[in-house]
């Protein structure tokens, strides 16, 4: 589910709602800001019970995007373009050189997750 958060940048953390819908081993993707400005797509994972963001621009730079969805082994995020896997913890490549995803710091209090871009 694509959701589509607005105006909150700066040092207040982005406020997702709902964290319970983020399961063990599955990514989720939001929408902060204007994509046509300074906007920007954040997938957010839930591995080992923790919550972590990654920036969905995949850092192969040829264009691809991770995307929503089960993580590859449940702990890996997918940019289906060349089938690369990042660590949602450290965004780091898994098998492969390549440069390591952009991550957001991203607490879970209260129900919510709060995102730090
Ligand atoms: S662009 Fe993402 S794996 Fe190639």
């Amino acid at each position: 589910m694509l959701k589509k958060l607005l105006g909150l940048f700066g040092k207040r953390p982005v406020v997702v709602p709902d964290a319970a819908k983020l399961v063990e081993g599955e990514a989720r993707t939001i929408e902060v800001g204007d994509l046509g400005s300074d906007g920007r797509q954040v997938l957010l994972c839930r591995v080992d019970g923790k919550v972590h963001a990654l920036d969905t621009e995949c850092p192969h730079n040829q264009g691809g995007r991770l995307i929503r969805g089960p993580l590859h082994e449940g702990r890996y995020a997918i940019c289906p373009l060349h089938n690369y896997k990042f660590d949602p913890a450290t965004g780091e490549a898994k098998d492969v050189a390549c440069g390591a995803a952009r991550t957001y710091r991203c607490e879970e209090r209260d129900g919510r997750i709060e995102v730090h871009l």
